[in-house]
């Protein structure tokens, strides 16, 4: 992205003017730049890093630089060494925040989520579309709108629907792996980086789709967004279908060596 571009993503036009990147802000922006605040105080590297509020009311965050993953995939997102990168940025990621507390009274984007003792604040939508490569090497994630408190395997989880990927064959086929992959191989390499078992990473992952059908279910007839607009582009139907062939693939993916 170059200085002055202005790049519209999957939900928001975003532009970049010298080493920032201005966004629009909503009712979590306060509570996201506490996480992104504590991050920068940790020495944490691997997200961008908090410059307040500019004079239209957008959000300013450093620039992270590279290009973020689109279909198809770069290469080292089909090879087994971005999964790696990805698995220790998470570690990292969770090592960093494990003693964050958000401020009393945050929200965030999901209504009335409100932190517990034991829980970390999750990043919320972890998928190449928000990992940042500069060539060969993972700069870090970017929009972090999604966080959330949860449970840190929810993290993983969702990092393999996505990037191993667990979304089926289709999508196999647009990240630009060969449909016959070794899918089990790929989530035990990110489950490995990370440092957590597949089975409870496939059982996390169960819970966070039923859970995300379920928002779409629940937001989307009330007409919250982004729920309604996902829930109208059809993702209650294509999570639905996700979860039938995660199930049906799961003593797959999690068969020991
Ligand atoms: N901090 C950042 N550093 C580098 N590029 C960024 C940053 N934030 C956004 N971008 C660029 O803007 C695009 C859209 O931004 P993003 O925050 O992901 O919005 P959306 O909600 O639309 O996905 C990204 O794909 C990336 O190219
Ligand atoms: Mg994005």
């Amino acid at each position: 992205m170059e200085d002055g571009e202005t790049v519209t993503g999957g939900l928001t036009t975003v532009v970049r003017i010298g080493g920032t990147i201005r966004r629009p802000t909503g009712a979590w922006t306060p509570a996201v730049h506490a996480l992104l605040g504590h991050l920068e105080r940790a020495g944490f590297n691997g997200a961008p890093r908090p410059r307040g509020i500019d004079e239209h009311g957008r959000e300013v965050l450093t620039f992270l630089p590279g290009e973020a993953a689109m279909r198809p995939w770069p290469a080292v997102l089909v090879s087994g060494d971005g999964l790696r990168q990805l698995g220790r940025w998470l570690r990292r990621y969770h090592d960093a925040i494990a003693d964050f507390v958000p401020p009393a009274g945050a929200r965030w984007i999901v209504p009335d989520s409100v932190w517990q003792p034991g829980q970390v604040i999750r990043h919320g939508d972890l998928g190449p579309w928000n990992s940042v490569w500069r060539g060969d090497d993972l700069t870090g994630f970017i929009d972090w709108d999604f966080a959330e408190p949860g449970e840190a395997l929810a993290d993983v989880a969702q990092l393999a629907w996505n990037a191993v990927p667990l979304r089926g064959p289709g999508m196999t086929l647009a990240a630009g792996l060969a449909e016959d992959c070794d899918l089990r191989a790929r989530l035990s390499t990110l489950c490995k980086a990370y440092g957590s078992a597949p089975p409870a990473v496939v059982d996390a992952l169960e819970r966070l789709m039923t859970r995300e059908i379920s928002r779409l279910q629940v937001y989307g007839a009330a007409g919250i967004e982004p729920w309604s607009s996902f829930r109208k582009r059809g993702d209650e139907g294509t999570v639905g279908q996700e979860l039938g062939w995660l199930t049906a693939n799961r003593s797959v993916l999690v068969l020991r060596d």
